[in-house]
This record gives structure tokens, sequence and C-alpha cells, in this order.
């Protein structure tokens, strides 16, 4: 009995630090559940950071997107309007702007095209 229970601080000891190191870590310690655009090391903190930007980019609070307050559902079909949007601009900056003059500085945002509408202006 006793060895047993010595065998399984062991085992946590050694499965604790491994998991946290794990690429994934810090969304899994978060208790984050459905990211599939961002990379699953995002921490919630940063997470947050992110969809602050997205909801004032757009001039939206929370709910525009998200069946509050389960944020990892994906009832709202505004979310995965998002997530395109998401891999849209990442795409853009990535393949289709790389290499360009002041690329970086430059990067395309949501703000880019919404400028705190729900929808872009056509011109
Ligand atoms: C314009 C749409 C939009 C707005 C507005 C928005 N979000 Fe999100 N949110 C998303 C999308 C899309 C994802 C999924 C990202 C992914 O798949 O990587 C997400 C994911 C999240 C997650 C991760 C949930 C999980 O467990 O996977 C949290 C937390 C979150 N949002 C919080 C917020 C908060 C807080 C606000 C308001 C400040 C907010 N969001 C505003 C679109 C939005
Ligand atoms: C290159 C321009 C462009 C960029 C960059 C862009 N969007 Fe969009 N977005 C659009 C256009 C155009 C529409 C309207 C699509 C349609 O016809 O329904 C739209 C629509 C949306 C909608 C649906 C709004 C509604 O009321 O149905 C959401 C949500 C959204 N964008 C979120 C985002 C987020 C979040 C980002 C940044 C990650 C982003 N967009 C970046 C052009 C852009």
């Amino acid at each position: 009995m006793r060895n047993r229970s010595r065998y399984l601080s062991l085992l946590l000891a050694l499965a604790i630090p491994l998991a946290l190191s794990l690429p994934g870590a810090a969304a899994l310690a978060d208790g984050l559940k459905n990211l599939q655009v961002l990379p699953k090391s995002t921490s919630k903190d940063e997470v947050k950071q992110i969809m602050k930007a997205q909801a004032k980019a757009l001039d939206v609070e929370c709910d525009f997107c998200h069946d509050v307050p389960d944020m990892a559902s994906d009832k709202n079909p505004k979310k995965l309007t998002a997530r395109q949007m998401m891999r849209m601009t990442a795409e853009i900056n990535q393949h289709w702007l790389k290499g360009m003059k002041d690329a970086e500085k430059n990067k395309v945002t949501c703000v880019t095209c919404h400028r705190g509408k729900e929808i872009p202006d056509a011109r």
C-alpha cells in the first residue's frame, strides 16, 4: 500500500510538468475548450485581449458572436463567420502581404476593413 502511493506521487510529479510543457498546455490549463484557429497554446489572457480587439473592431459586445456565458459554444453563426475572418486575415498577412515594404508595420487586422462596423462599408 505504501509503495503504491509512493509510486502514484512519483507518477504525478513526473506527469504534471510534462503535461504543462506540451503544446496546448496553456489553453488546457486555462480551461479553454474550443480553439480551432488560434494556437492551442494561447493563454486565456491572450485570448481575452484578442477578443476585446475583435469586439472593438466591429463595435459590438461579446454576445454578438458568443452564446454567453458559454464562450466555447459554436451555436452562434457569427462566431463561425468570425473564425473564417480570422483565417482570412491571417492568410492575407502571412501569404499575400508577405515580403511587401513595411508589411509588418501595416499588418491587416479586423479594423482595416470593419472600422467599427458589423459589416464594412463597400466604399
Ligand atoms: C466577432 C466575433 C467575436 C466577438 C465579438 C468575441 N469573440 Fe470570443 N471568440 C470568437 C471566435 C471565432 C472564437 C474561436 C477562436 C478559435 O477557434 O480559435 C472565440 C473564442 C473565445 C474564447 C475561447 C473559448 C474556448 O473555451 O474555446 C473566449 C474565452 C472568448 N472568445 C471570449 C470573448 C470575450 C470575453 C469577448 C468580449 C470581450 C469575445 N470573446 C468577443 C469570436 C468572437
Ligand atoms: C478584407 C476585409 C475584412 C477583414 C480584414 C475582416 N473582415 Fe469581417 N467582413 C468583411 C466583409 C466584406 C464582411 C461581409 C460579408 C458578407 O457579405 O456577409 C464581413 C463580415 C464579418 C462578420 C459578419 C457580420 C454580420 O453582421 O453578419 C463578422 C462577425 C466579421 N466579419 C468578423 C471579422 C473579424 C473578427 C475580423 C478580424 C479577425 C474580420 N472580420 C476581418 C471584411 C473583412
